[in-house]
């Protein structure tokens, strides 16, 4: 088959890795692609956000099957493009993306479907938020409607913290995202990240993973889309996993079958956990960053199938096979990263490292200068490697991040400690 993966990151670095182990894959494409992708796929250049170049591009090039990995296209539509025209697509339509791409949207699913999560008020307007704020207290957590790049979150400890959050988010310092804000409950306990298959009528648990969203050792520093993932996730045990598919899962999808806007894709389903009880934080669309690296390490050629099976509504038929092992990634980011940081700084120490199924150098910001690889980007390699235990995983993986040579670059040390 021709595939065709979209997007530019270490996720799809990690998907077409895991693809083109696939003995069903013959033609491999990614666009835009990076540095690291270009050494296993062909890279093509157009614009991934305008539906009738990827149309275009995929009925040129007898293109079978679409694998979407950022949101961004999803929510705009480019899925729904695709399969209009004909073109098998892995990845939800522009009315079901709405679970990622507005926050107001999921929260009165969930209030249909009774699904636990925090309490939120719904804003227009700063002074009603404001007034919200002041009722209910702190610690109260802020967000943007829309899709912000993970920014639009301000957890406030304060009161006065929440207050310019409001206003800084009805000013536009968001953007459109901001034009309308959620107000939350701010829920304790230990988050996961839960990863389900759906084709719009059956649903299947494809794995679980931990991720460190905080820039520096320690979860201190500012947050970042992800300084590091393992899985599987201790936490997401047998009990907490099943209650997570009837309470949350299952009842939405559901529910949007109902509404006429059924979920095809990856439901990426951000949890909080407190004692044994999952509340749900947030859906994506997608894969987590970095916590597809992760999954792909250890699923390997049979994500093709399974991806496969969704896109055609054959869930119910698909199974996932695990192994009884682990996997961890360490995300290297240029420095300064998640706000200003330089592009163009040389890699070195990349060509010694070993590549095999338990070792991976996943590109994210990467592209090639005179021969070398140079960072483009913020989050710019994720080294990721499996082991019999977390504990083997991980020295693999330092053992790799020790030996790449970039000054320019930080990484955290502490990738797994929740699990060790
Ligand atoms: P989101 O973009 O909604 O995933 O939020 C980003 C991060 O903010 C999450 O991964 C959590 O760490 C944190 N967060 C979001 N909502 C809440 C909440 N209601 N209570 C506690 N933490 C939250
Ligand atoms: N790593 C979190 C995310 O992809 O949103």
């Amino acid at each position: 088959m021709n595939i065709l993966i979209l997007g530019s990151g270490g996720r799809e670095h990690a998907l077409a890795w895991a693809v083109k182990q696939n003995p069903k894959c013959d033609r491999l494409v990614v666009a835009p692609g990076n540095a690291g992708i270009a050494m296993i796929a062909e890279c093509a250049d157009f614009d991934i956000m305008d539906g009738g170049a990827v149309v275009d591009f995929a009925t040129e090039n007898a293109v079978d099957f679409v694998i979407v990995g950022p949101e961004a296209p999803l929510a705009v539509g480019v899925a729904d493009r695709l399969r209009a025209a004909n073109v098998l697509c892995f990845g939800p339509g522009q009315a079901a993306a709405q679970l990622e791409a507005s926050k107001a949207f999921t929260k009165e699913i969930c209030a249909a479907v009774n699904a636990p999560t925090a309490d939120y008020g719904h804003f227009t307007d700063a002074d009603a938020a404001k007034d919200y704020v002041r009722a209910k207290g702190t610690p109260i957590v802020v967000k943007a409607d829309g899709l912000a790049a993970g920014k639009g979150v301000i957890m406030a400890f304060d009161q006065a913290t929440a207050l310019s959050a409001i206003d800084d988010m009805f000013s536009g310092e968001f953007g459109a995202a901001g034009a309308e804000v959620v107000i939350e409950e701010f829920m304790e306990g230990e988050e996961a990240s839960f990863f389900v298959l759906c084709d719009g009528v059956d649903v299947l648990a494809m794995g679980t993973a931990q991720d460190h969203k905080r820039a520096f050792d320690g979860d201190k520093g500012p947050n970042t889309g992800g300084m590091g993932a393992y899985s599987p996730a201790p936490v997401m045990t047998d009990d907490v996993i099943a209650k997570t598919m009837d309470e949350i899962v299952r009842p939405t999808m559901a529910e949007m079958a109902r509404r006429g806007m059924p979920f095809q894709g990856i439901l990426f389903v951000g949890l909080m956990i407190k004692d044994g009880q999952p509340r749900l934080v947030e859906y994506n669309v997608r894969f987590g960053d970095p916590e597809c690296q992760v999954l792909m390490m250890r699923l390997g050629a049979q994500v093709f199938d399974l991806l496969q099976a969704c896109a055609e509504g054959r869930l119910s038929e698909a199974q996932v096979n695990w192994a009884d092992d682990h996997a961890l990634s360490v995300v290297m980011a240029a420095q300064g990263y998640p706000a200003g940081y330089e592009k163009g700084s040389v890699i070195g120490g990349l060509d010694g490292l070993p590549e095999d199924r338990s070792h991976m150098v996943f590109h994210a910001g990467t592209g090639l200068r005179d021969g070398k690889i140079i960072a483009t980007g913020g989050r710019v390699l994720n080294i990721t490697a499996r082991g019999r235990s977390l504990a083997e995983a991980r020295q693999r993986a330092y053992g790799m991040v020790d030996a790449v040579d970039w000054a320019q670059g930080f990484y955290r040390r502490d990738i797994g400690w929740r699990a060790l």
